[in-house]
């Protein structure tokens, strides 16, 4: 699939993108510099011996059949801006966690309850958006030996686009579980702080969280 990553020059979207490409993904990463994207682009790919392309973020949604974005919540409205027309019905992955530097540690609500909740208002009618990927640390995703044991909770209220979105996080190496609504979003972005403040108490790094008792069936 060809897979877009907004503020895919980013610890997240780095660890995302080479992953996808190994995997065997068409993979474009997005930055606010056409310049950036591209560097970033070459330097992935050389690090991991993949093959990532990159420019800005608009290219990046040009490209893609499926958007994933990728930036701090405090760039959260001004990203969501800057793609909105380009976006179409493409599946759109928000993977944004609201937090508060320096309380990181303290769930933070913001205005619109969740920041996918604010990014369904940010784009045009018809997106189909999900909220997805709160709980995986950059640094297991960039390392390629790191085997993951915990899931990822996928909430958005299209299912068919709930269901493409599992089938790539399979693709990372994860189980992803459906989540419900969209609305759900409030409850998997405040687990974040929730797991940084384990991370801290237990000097984890990457602590995450496991679903039990599903059947094996599914
Ligand atoms: N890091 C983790 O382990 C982790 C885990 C789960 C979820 N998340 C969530 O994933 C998202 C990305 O996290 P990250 O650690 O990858 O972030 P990051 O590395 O700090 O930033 C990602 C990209 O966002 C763009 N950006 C940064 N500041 C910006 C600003 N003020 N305005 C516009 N764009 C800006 C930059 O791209 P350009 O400069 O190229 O435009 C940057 O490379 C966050 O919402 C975070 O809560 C992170």
């Amino acid at each position: 699939m060809k897979i877009g990553i907004v503020g895919g020059t980013g610890r997240e979207g780095r660890g995302l993108a080479v992953r996808w490409a190994k995997a065997g993904h068409d993979v474009f990463i997005g930055s606010r510099q056409a310049e950036k994207g591209a560097a970033k682009a070459a330097e992935f790919s050389k690090e991991f011996g993949v093959s990532v392309q990159g420019a800005d973020n608009v290219a990046a949604c040009e490209h893609a059949e499926l958007i994933v974005v990728t930036v701090p919540y405090g760039a959260h409205r001004p990203t969501f801006d800057s793609i909105k027309d380009v976006v179409g019905d493409k599946v759109i992955v928000d993977i944004t966690v609201p937090l508060q530097p320096p309380k990181v540690r303290s769930v933070n609500l913001p205005e619109g309850q969740a920041a996918a909740l604010e990014a369904r208002t940010l784009l045009n009618e018809g997106a189909r958006l999900v909220a997805a990927l709160h709980h995986i640390s950059s640094e297991h995703l960039s390392n390629p030996a790191h085997t993951f044991d915990c899931d990822v909770l996928v909430c958005g209220d299209d299912k068919e686009a709930r269901a493409a979105v599992i089938s790539l996080v399979a693709d990372l190496g994860l189980r992803g579980i459906d989540a419900g609504v969209l609305k759900n979003a409030i409850a998997l972005e405040s687990i974040t702080p929730v797991l940084l403040h384990i991370n801290r108490r237990y000097k984890s790094v990457g602590s995450g969280i496991r679903i039990t008792g599903i059947p094996e069936t599914e």
